[in-house]
């Protein structure tokens, strides 16, 4: 039979590089890529109850409550083309219960990827970070200046990318991670996110395509 579709869970504290990664995995391997965060953004974006209850906990930096994520992220990972193409999951889970709520839908990844970066280095990509709104992408002051003026102008910063609130973004990872990671531990792989991220993205793609490789076997075999 077919092999299953590649589920995968990429997680790391905030400014890990989570959201470069994404845009390398799923333009090689084309999943679906679920972020919680940016879901809550586009929320807030249309203006939805929810997004403005989101926003409030966004601010200060801590989890937004499971009754708005656990629903959201769900009802994204059940479409069609999740389903089909397979999923991309970042940032999400991020609690324990977020994490027992999908074990309760008997939903669990492949590969658990955790990006492991230094304190003082996340500091410093968070204030640097800048964003596209035109295509999506994710720059950054020194490590990935824009290409030309046209786009250096229209550039935007993300309202909760300031050092005070990076600070509180962080002991909220830190408070959660534990216990995440224990649920994950069997198809967990740790990658140093300090590195380049071509470099990070090879260690992933070989990770990936290991995983791949696994799948297709089993499914031959039976
Ligand atoms: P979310 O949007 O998920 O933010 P985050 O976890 O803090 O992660 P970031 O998006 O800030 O960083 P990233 O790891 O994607 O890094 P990036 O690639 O951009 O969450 C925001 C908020 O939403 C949370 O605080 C919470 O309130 C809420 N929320 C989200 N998920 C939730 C959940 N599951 N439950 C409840 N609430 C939730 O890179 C960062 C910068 O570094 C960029 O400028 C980039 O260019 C640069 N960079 C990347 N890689 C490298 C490299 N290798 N070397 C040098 N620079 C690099």
């Amino acid at each position: 039979s077919k092999p299953e579709p590649l589920k995968v869970m990429l997680s790391g504290a905030p400014a890990s590089g989570k959201g470069t990664q994404c845009g390398f995995i799923t333009k090689k391997y084309g999943l679906v890529h679920i972020s919680a965060g940016d879901l809550l953004r586009a929320e807030i974006a249309e203006g939805t109850e929810n997004g403005k209850r989101a926003k409030e906990y966004m601010e200060r930096g801590q989890l937004v409550p499971d009754e708005i994520v656990v629903t959201m992220v769900k009802e994204r990972l059940f479409q069609t083309d999740a389903q089909e193409n397979g999923w991309l999951l970042d940032g999400y889970p991020r609690s324990l219960s977020q994490a027992q709520a999908l074990e309760d839908l008997g939903i669990q990844p492949d590969i658990f990827i955790v990006l492991e970066v230094s304190e003082e280095s996340l500091v410093e990509r968070v204030v640097g970070r800048r964003l596209d709104p035109v295509t999506g992408k994710i720059y950054h002051l020194k490590y990935l200046p824009p290409e030309t003026e046209e786009i250096a102008a229209r550039l935007t910063q993300r309202f909760d990318d300031t050092e005070e609130k990076v600070k509180l973004r962080l002991q909220t990872f830190h408070e959660n991670v534990e216990a995440v990671l224990s649920i994950y531990e069997d198809k967990m792989i740790k990658i140093d996110g300090n590195a380049s991220k071509e470099e990070i993205f090879s260690e992933i793609d070989a990770a990936l395509t290991r995983v791949l490789e696994e799948k297709s076997a089993a499914s031959v075999a039976t």
